[in-house]
């Protein structure tokens, strides 16, 4: 069973300068929360609540503002920093100690993940006792990820990191679920051309062990990952077109950890203070009636 969780929320954002040179691009907005509150309600869905997130050096206190140590949505939260952008891989070595000797799942701080029954597949997921789980979903460019070759059976045949032309149109999204031996696997791993320890490589050492198992998120989820301004945008409309037309909010934190029983009431009000008047306490508020 996977009781804790990494969000990797590091890097520089280039790709999204100059709105990245004073804010982390987690923090940015994806319609009426940061990018952040996405990847942790994930987390969260899937009844993790000891979680470390990694941020590049310098922004922590941005993270703590917003954050704090989970509390607020009954969890608990620790933070490394990362001290430059050495490759996916590294949260398991910067997060050794908070690992132990557990198992972990991670997830990328760019990522959104939506879809029905999502639930019901993280917390299958989190079940895992050896070996890694990895989610594919498919993408109209798979050149941008991380693509999977499966046969009928979907049994991973290959996994290559951005391909120039690709067999499969099956990206490798940004949450995996890692046995305890992902920590000494991760530091055996060679930097590749962009000198960068790759995620691919060390999938690639579970699939050789036939350690591997796909799972798939379904035609009727979504997947988006915002690593550019219009990915920003795209998502943006994406949460307000469901939101607005819903009347429930996706990734409303304290929401999930209330139906969870991890807070009362009193701390669903506290959490209003804290937010003052906006829309996103309107919400909590209609949560408390
Ligand atoms: O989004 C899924 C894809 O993510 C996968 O399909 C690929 O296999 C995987 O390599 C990764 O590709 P990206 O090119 O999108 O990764 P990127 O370098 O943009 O990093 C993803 C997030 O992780 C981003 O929010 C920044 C953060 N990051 C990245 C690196 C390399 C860190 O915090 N530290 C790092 O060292």
């Amino acid at each position: 069973m996977i009781k804790k969780g990494i969000i990797l929320a590091g890097g520089h954002g280039t790709r999204m300068s100059p709105l990245t040179k004073a804010v982390n691009k987690q923090l940015l907005p994806i319609y009426d929360k940061p990018l952040i509150y996405y990847p942790l309600s994930v987390l969260m869905l899937a009844g993790i609540k000891d979680i470390l997130i990694i941020v590049n050096k310098g922004q922590l206190h941005q993270f703590r503002k917003v954050l704090s140590d989970g509390s607020r949505f009954g969890v608990k939260i620790r933070y490394l920093e990362q001290t430059y952008p050495r490759g996916l891989p590294d949260a398991f070595i910067l997060g050794e100690k908070f690992i132990g000797k557990d198992n972990v799942s991670l997830i990328l701080g760019d990522n959104f993940f939506y879809a029905q029954s999502l639930t019901k597949k993280l917390k299958d997921c989190i079940k895992l006792s050896s070996g890694c789980k990895v989610l594919l979903h498919p993408v109209n460019s798979p050149e941008l990820y991380g693509v999977a070759v499966i046969n009928k059976k979907k049994k991973v045949l290959q996994l290559k990191e951005k391909p120039k032309q690709s067999k499969s149109n099956l990206a490798v999204t940004g949450l995996y679920f890692f046995d305890n031996k992902v920590v000494e696997y991760s530091k055996s791993l060679k930097p590749s051309k962009r000198k960068e320890i790759e995620i691919i490589d060390l999938l690639n050492k579970y699939r050789k062990k036939n350690k591997l198992k796909a799972e798939f998120l379904g035609r009727g989820g979504a997947w988006l990952d915002t690593g550019s301004i219009s990915d920003f945008y795209n998502t943006s409309s994406f949460v307000s077109a469901l939101e607005n037309r819903q009347g429930l909010k996706i990734a409303c934190l304290e929401e999930i950890a209330f139906n969870y029983n991890w807070i009362n009431k009193k701390q669903i009000v506290d959490a209003i203070k804290f937010y003052g008047n906006c829309l996103y306490s309107q919400y909590l508020k209609k949560i408390l009636r």
